[in-house]
């Protein structure tokens, strides 16, 4: 595939059809993102790649936590502030989602329903867990999103779309357990992968850019 189409076509799909990404398509994106570049050659990527089973197991227990609101341990601090352009951006988000669903703003059930398919890994065959050591800073964090980036933008290139979640990484403390991953790791990011629910209303939704104009100043 053209690799601007790829990036062009590569949107957050947040509904998958059951059917399973071959481990042989799998193997060839995380191949694929393993020449990403990375702050002298560290690359302090770790991978765990959750399938079948054993994914079905982890999304139960983290969507039991999210229901019971359980105690959060995310490895990296939530925000809990944008100025208010991002606040806006953020806001708009929400609300476009929401209304894909068909679902008010005010509708407290819809939202938690909404907020809830994150631990389902919307739907998706497989879910992949990346980690960093737990001593590295800010630019293993920048390498660590260079990573995960390209391994989206593999997918697209084999038909596998995906969703980066944040979110699931409240219960990093859980998902280390379950996965047998050292505590002082760092989870990153979760990225749900697999084929797009075209049927699905939620996979509707666009998030709405900036364009160029709008955050490139020329110095000529
Ligand atoms: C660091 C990061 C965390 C994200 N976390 C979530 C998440 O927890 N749940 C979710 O549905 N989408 C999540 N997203 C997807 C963003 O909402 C999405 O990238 C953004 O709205 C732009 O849409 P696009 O990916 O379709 O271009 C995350 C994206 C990034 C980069």
């Amino acid at each position: 595939m053209d690799l601007i189409k790829g990036i062009e076509t590569r949107r957050s799909i947040r509904a998958f059809t059951n059917t399973p990404v071959p481990e042989e398509t799998l193997r060839k994106i995380i191949k694929a993102a393993s020449n990403s570049p990375s702050y002298t050659n560290t690359q302090p990527w770790e991978v765990a790649v959750g399938c079948g089973k054993r994914k079905e197991d982890l999304s139960r227990i983290i969507r039991d936590l999210a229901v019971r609101k359980a105690e959060i341990s995310p490895d990296f601090p939530m925000p809990k502030t944008w100025p208010a352009e991002h606040v806006t951006r953020t806001k708009e988000h929400g609300t476009r989602r929401l209304a894909a669903l068909g679902v008010d703003r005010d509708d407290e059930v819809g939202r938690e329903n909404l907020r809830l398919m994150n631990f389902e890994f919307y739907g998706g065959p497989c879910a992949i867990f990346l980690f960093m050591d737990g001593t590295l800073g800010e630019w293993s964090v920048f390498d660590m999103g260079l990573f995960a980036q390209n391994l989206t933008l593999a997918a697209v290139a084999f038909g596998v779309e995906s969703c980066l979640q944040a979110s699931v990484t409240i219960y990093a403390r859980e998902i280390k357990k379950f996965l047998e991953v050292p505590e002082s790791m760092k989870l990153m990011i979760c990225i749900s992968l697999g084929y797009p629910d075209n049927e699905a209303k939620l996979n509707t939704y666009r998030a709405v850019k900036r364009t160029p104009d709008e955050f490139t100043k020329w110095y000529r």
